[in-house]
């Protein structure tokens, strides 16, 4: 496993927390594991009741590692079997997930939102997915679902524009619940996540299950975006985006 990512277990409560703060907590394959797994075993006849995904000051995650999407770019992969999964554990995820999330939320950082229940966003929270400027496209099943909570023209500024979302402005596009200062989100997260886990939790599931309809249609979604995105890391306009990330402090 992975020092990246920290599971914490309380009660009926899971904390998965993203740790890498040196690199704002860009995502490695060895983090989307970790993830996948803390999420799985939740599942089926754990008794963990609701599951909280956080970062660190400052950074719930910079996106992707952009040193695996330049490798990926470079030896003609595509996103990557640890991302693919990842995305399909979200889709599928048996319990209620709840999010906070603190300063930088870039790519999956934002789109994860999309498949969490609840979501307190710090004041100091930037949610931006600059996914076509970097020449990729929006993943994890972004394209379907932003489009039908905030309506085509603020999903396209965020999706295509990338346009960062403040905290306020995630919240009247309902990507999250609510606002906290930046030292309370992740307790008022707690807070929301003891409510869940206080509901019956059979009641829990069968609602949610209901809610969100079957999984499936957004699996075959994350599968289409995963075929394009695997192209485009390999297109000139995604290599030379790579590039000038890491160049930019020598240029
Ligand atoms: N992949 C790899 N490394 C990353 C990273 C990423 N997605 N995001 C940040 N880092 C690294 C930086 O290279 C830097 O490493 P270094 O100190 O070894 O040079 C470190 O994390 C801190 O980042 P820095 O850019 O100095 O912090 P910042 O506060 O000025 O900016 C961001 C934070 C997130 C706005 C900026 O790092 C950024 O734009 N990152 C890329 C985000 C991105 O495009 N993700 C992919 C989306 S699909």
């Amino acid at each position: 496993m992975t020092e990246h990512v920290i599971v914490t277990d309380e009660g009926p409560i899971r904390t998965i927390r993203m740790n890498r703060p040196e690199k704002k907590n860009a995502l490695t394959f060895a983090m989307y594991d970790a993830m996948s797994e803390a999420i799985v075993s939740a599942g089926g006849s754990s008794p963990i009741r609701c599951l909280v995904i956080c970062g660190v000051p400052g950074a719930f995650s910079a996106g992707n590692d952009l040193g695996d999407f330049m490798k990926a770019a470079t030896g003609g992969q595509g996103l990557g079997n640890p991302i693919i999964n990842f995305l399909h554990t979200l889709a599928r995820c048996e319990r209620p997930l709840v999010a906070a999330v603190t300063g930088v939320a870039v790519g999956i950082g934002t789109t994860m939102m999309l498949h969490c229940d609840y979501a307190v966003a710090a004041n100091d929270a930037r949610f931006t997915t600059p996914f076509v400027a970097l020449g990729l496209i929006p993943e994890a099943a972004s394209s379907l679902i932003a489009p039908r909570l905030m309506g085509h023209r603020r999903a396209f500024e965020l999706l295509v524009m990338g346009k960062p979302f403040s905290g306020e402005e995630a919240k009247a596009a309902g990507l999250v619940n609510q606002v906290a200062p930046a030292d309370q989100a992740e307790a008022e997260a707690m807070k929301a996540a003891q409510v869940i886990a206080a509901l019956p939790p059979e009641g829990v599931a069968l609602s949610r299950r209901l809610m969100k309809g079957t999984s499936d249609e957004i699996v075959q979604r994350m599968d289409e975006e995963a075929a394009a995105f695997g192209q485009r890391l390999q297109s000139a306009e995604a290599r030379a985006a790579f590039a000038a990330f890491f160049n930019r402090r020598s240029s």
